[in-house]
């Protein structure tokens, strides 16, 4: 079993110094948002992620209920007028990871390096949009509850130390040391649905003290475990919106990546990616024995789908949690067992370097804690979280995601689903038969075409029906727009302006009988060509034009490289079981 990351061991540990806990911020504004939600922010100094001072970042918290503390990064667009711009919200899944791994392995304006500084990404989602960041729930990344002194243990659990004068030696090992959220699982959500009311006060917060960030429509953005999370959330909005409740908020599109919705299906689809001609990587390891063993635990009398039949009939749930966790250990985890690769991207064994884990560590520095005013230390995933939805089963339910999903395109919401095709966590196999269940009008007669990009190169293929598509993408993991940053990002401008996903040339929102028309299924096959037979060192770095490990490690230029000159003016115009997770890299 996989335990929760504990490679946060950043620096040495000063026995008897107070200098590994996190001191209260001091510099924080206060203002007080809609809906009542008090906001507490701080302009954070260029440099630290956004490397171009002309482009306004902040971070803060919203405090949503006594001891529950919600901590947001926002980034204003690049490139144009952000007062202009749309609004895009980001998280990540887990349920417990935080939206800092979406943030600098994947789609915000930096990535960090072995040299812990950040380096520019030229392909973030803020070129296009204003982006908003939050760890949700409590408890989750920089998001606090009670803050107190401790450490994690090797499962990543948080114990609690007597004081924060010193890290014992019985604590100094775990080189975890720092301040903490309490353990408390009263203090976060334990469900989907009881997630969504604090999201919303969030937004409710953040809109009210940023009106001028919120005037061109807002979009919700997420992967993995947001595969629950979006669909109820923003239905839940949506709700909100009708009764009247808090400010209206101006939904738009709602992207969705290697979504988690319907377990039913996606635990059966662990089966069908594993063997031939499952995966399109010609991968197929595993001999007969392995494969009825694969089959049996998942289709034998009362085995994962009987059990996972019995958590949707009751409810219950001892049942949903029970079912949950033989379908990981009996069914989910052969892939580890059996191949040694990682979940996320079935193309690399693990230790997987990609994508680049660094940012927990710079997360972690006293200065870039000042500078967002981190009340916290930085974990990618929270115990206390995926604890609490242990115990419920939420993992094993479908939680009205399919449902939500037709909420939202009969209110005229846009629904994309996108899959990396070598991730395995939460395969494109799954997501597609998720598509069809969603059954979008149209959608069964449309087709897989292909998606063009500005390079030429044919990344992924798109199924499209008005509003609603589904994407496969290409030499991907879990994780896409680390994986095809050009791809996500056209794809991203094309939602945004809801123009068809395949071309960017039609207005799908001003004609909503569009339809893509081509093959019935996407029948691209890769092969084994990127799939590495060897385990990786630890500072390789991925090249986006071979879908490979660079030969030698070759990362960008830092912010301290960069010569100052350089910088461009803006211009305007335009366990419980923390073991296991849907969320980014590592168990996150
Ligand atoms: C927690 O933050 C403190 C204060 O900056 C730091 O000294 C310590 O190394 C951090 N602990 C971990 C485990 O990163
Ligand atoms: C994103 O914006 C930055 C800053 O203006 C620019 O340097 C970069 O080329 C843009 N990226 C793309 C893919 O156009
Ligand atoms: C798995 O494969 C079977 C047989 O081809 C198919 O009927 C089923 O829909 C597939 N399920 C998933 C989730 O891929
Ligand atoms: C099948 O593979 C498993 C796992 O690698 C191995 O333990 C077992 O001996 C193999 N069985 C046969 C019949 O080759
Ligand atoms: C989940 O949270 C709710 C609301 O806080 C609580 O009433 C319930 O007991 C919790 N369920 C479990 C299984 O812990
Ligand atoms: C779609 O892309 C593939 C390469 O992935 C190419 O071989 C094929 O010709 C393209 N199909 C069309 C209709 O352009
Ligand atoms: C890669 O694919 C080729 C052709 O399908 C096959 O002959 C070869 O055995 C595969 N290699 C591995 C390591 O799976
Ligand atoms: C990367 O790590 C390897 C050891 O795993 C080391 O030999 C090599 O010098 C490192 N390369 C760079 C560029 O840091």
């Amino acid at each position: 079993m996989k335990s929760l990351p504990t490679r946060l061991a950043a620096g040495l540990l000063a026995v008897g110094s107070t200098a590994q806990f996190v001191p209260a911020p001091t510099d924080l504004i206060d203002k007080e948002g809609y809906a009542g939600i008090h906001v507490r922010y701080k302009e954070v100094p260029a440099g630290i992620c956004e490397l171009d001072p002309n482009v306004k970042s902040y971070s803060g918290y919203a405090d949503v209920a006594p001891d529950q503390h919600i901590f947001w990064w926002f980034f204003e667009a690049r490139n144009q007028d952000p007062t202009d711009a749309p609004l895009t919200i980001w998280i990540n899944g887990g349920p417990g990871s935080s939206s800092m791994i979406g943030l600098f392995q994947e789609l915000g304006p930096c990535g960090v390096g072995p040299d812990l500084k950040p380096f520019d990404n030229p392909y973030s989602w803020s070129n296009a949009s204003n982006m908003l960041f939050i760890d949700e729930p409590t408890t989750v990344g920089l998001s606090y509850s009670i803050p107190i002194p401790g450490y994690q243990d090797d499962s990543g659990y948080i114990i609690q130390l007597p004081d924060d004068s010193s890290c014992p030696d019985y604590a100094a090992g775990y080189g975890t040391c720092g301040t903490y959220s309490k353990p408390d699982l009263t203090l976060t959500a334990n469900t989907t649905e009881g997630a969504a009311p604090n999201m919303w006060r969030t937004l409710q917060g953040f809109m009210g003290a940023f009106p001028q960030y919120a005037r061109s429509g807002v979009s919700f953005a997420t992967e993995s475990y947001g595969g629950h999370y979006a669909p109820v959330f923003n239905a839940y909005f949506l709700e909100m919106n009708r009764m009247g409740k808090g400010h209206h908020i101006d939904l738009e599109n709602v992207l969705i990546g290697n979504g988690w919705f319907d377990p039913l299906v996606q635990y059966q689809a662990y089966y069908n990616f594993s063997v031939y001609p499952g995966n399109t990587y010609d991968y197929d390891p595993y001999n007969d024995t392995v494969k009825a063993e694969w089959y049996n635990n998942l289709y034998g009398a009362g085995n994962c789908v009987d059990m996972t039949k019995q958590c949707y009939a009751t409810g219950r749930n001892d049942v949903c949690s029970r079912a949950d966790n033989f379908c990981y250990e009996k069914v989910e985890y052969l892939y580890d067992k059996y191949s040694g690769r990682d979940e996320y991207d079935m193309r690399e064994l693990t230790p997987d370097p990609f994508p680049y884990s660094y940012f927990e560590q710079y997360l972690n520095l006293p200065e870039v804690q000042r500078a967002v005013g981190a009340y916290q230390n930085y974990s990618s995933s929270s115990s206390t979280t995926s604890s609490a939805f242990g115990n419920t089963g939420d993992d094993d339910r479908e939680s009205g995601t399919i449902e939500a999903c037709r909420t939202l395109l009969r209110a005229g919401v846009q629904v994309m689903l996108y899959y990396g095709d070598a991730d395995y966590n939460c395969n494109w196999l799954g997501g597609q038969v998720v598509a069809d269940e969603i059954a979008a009008p149209g959608y069964a007669s449309a087709g897989f075409v292909n998606i063009t990009t500005s390079d030429a190169i044919v990344h992924g293929q798109v199924k499209q029906a008005g509003l609603f598509s589904f994407l496969r993408i290409y030499e991907s993991g879990h994780e896409v727009p680390f994986y095809q940053p050009l791809a996500s990002l056209e794809i991203f401008e094309r939602a945004l302006a809801q123009t068809d996903i395949a071309t960017g040339k039609k207005s799908v929102r001003q004609h909503r009988g569009y339809k893509t028309v081509g093959t019935p299924t996407s029948t691209y096959r890769e092969g084994n060509g990127t799939v590495q037979m060897d385990v990786l060192p630890g500072n390789a770095t991925y090249n986006t034009m071979l879908n490979a490990p660079d030969p030698e490690p070759t990362w960008p230029a830092s912010a301290s490289e960069e010569r100052r000159g350089s910088v461009k003016k803006r211009s305007l115009g335009k366990l419980g079981r923390p073991r296991r997770s849907r969320g980014g890299k590592r168990p996150a």
